[in-house]
């Protein structure tokens, strides 16, 4: 007697594919996720996924040929009642050279157009518009510097729309790696070393990076931001970068100078216009003008300000500036006095 065991309707095909494409719907690929690569906005991210969907839609064609055969194999040649063993075959030549060439072909075809665009996403790009930026990777922020322009600033990649951006990365400590995904990367940040890459931007607007190559603990809080603008504002914005803070004239803010200049500050960070010049950590020149703070894990605002300078290292694991033990008053003095520099 066979027993037949009906298979339960709770696993029929269109169940489970109904529920595998909510699984995937809902693990991120919404329409406004910032950090979706499928979703360029800039020349080399649109290089990038080309690229991505024409391996994707050929990965797609060889699948469904392959477990097309594979499924026909199995329901044609299945073994039924009374068959005896096989016709035992060994070894045979048309199919041989079938199944090495079109493989071979496969991987050409496929070669020819990732190694150009490696090399066009890694071409250094020329011209009067191209704008020049050294991105040097730190446990655990970014430090961008354009050397043709007088201007550093951590954390957040300013860029005019539309422009080539060059990027010389490298790092200052171990390896990261340098990636916005909608406009382009990733690029490894590996001391000694120069990598080059740059990226465009289409239009205005806040772009967010992250460092992609495990980096330590805080690895996952060393975000940055790029902020495309117009080329008016743009120029503003280094015209604001490269002015030099007065010293502050109201009294909590110069309180903030003083505890700023006489305290462990100046051995690590820069205020251009103050004695405090050390390379260590971010230059807070224009600190109170940056949209983020803390590798971008925190708004600036006085109040994640303070949370930072209360304890550096409970916001960003393993954070090279130390809990101070500033007091409250000195936290409010210092708060002032870095939201003033703009
Ligand atoms: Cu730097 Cu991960």
């Amino acid at each position: 007697m066979v027993l037949r065991v009906r298979s339960p309707k709770i696993l029929s095909p269109a169940i489970i594919i109904a529920l595998a494409t909510t699984a995937v719907s809902l693990t991120g690929c919404a329409a406004t996720d910032p950090m979706n690569a499928l979703q360029p906005l800039g020349e080399v991210a649109r290089m990038e996924v080309n690229l991505f969907n024409l391996i994707f839609a050929i990965a797609v064609v060889v699948f469904v040929f392959v477990e097309g055969l594979l499924i026909y194999a199995v329901v044609r040649y299945r073994q039924r009642p009374n068959d005896g063993m096989p016709h035992q075959t060994h070894g045979h030549t048309t199919l041989e050279i079938i199944w090495t060439v079109i493989p071979a072909a496969i991987l050409i075809a496929l070669a020819v157009p990732t190694v150009t665009t490696i090399a066009s996403a890694t071409a250094i790009p020329t011209g009067p518009d191209v704008i020049n930026v050294k991105v040097v990777g730190h446990q655990w922020w970014w430090e961008f510097d354009y050397p043709g322009l007088g201007v550093v600033t951590s954390d957040e990649l300013h860029i005019p729309t539309g422009a080539r951006v060059e990027l010389d990365v490298e790092s200052a400590d171990v390896i990261h790696s340098f990636w916005v995904p909608q406009l382009g990367g990733k690029v490894q940040a590996i001391p000694n070393q120069h990598n080059h890459s740059w990226i465009e931007a289409d239009q205005a607007g806040t772009y967010h990076g992250q460092c992609y190559q495990l980096c330590g603990s805080s690895h996952a809080n060393m975000r940055f931001i790029v902020v495309a603008q117009s080329k008016a504002d743009f120029d503003k914005w280094v015209q604001d970068q490269k002015s030099v803070p007065a010293k502050p004239t109201d009294p909590e803010a110069l309180k903030g100078y003083q505890i700023f200049t006489t305290n462990a500050c100046v051995g690590c960070h820069t205020i251009e216009g103050t004695p405090a010049q050390a390379k260590i950590g971010p230059n807070l020149t224009h600190i109170g003008s940056h949209l983020t703070l803390a590798g971008a894990t925190l708004q600036n605002n006085p109040n994640d300000l303070a949370l930072w300078l209360h304890d550096p290292p409970g916001v960003k694991p393993g954070s090279i500036m130390p809990n101070l033990h500033l007091t409250n008053d000195q936290i409010q003095a210092l708060s002032a006095y870095l939201e003033s520099l703009k």
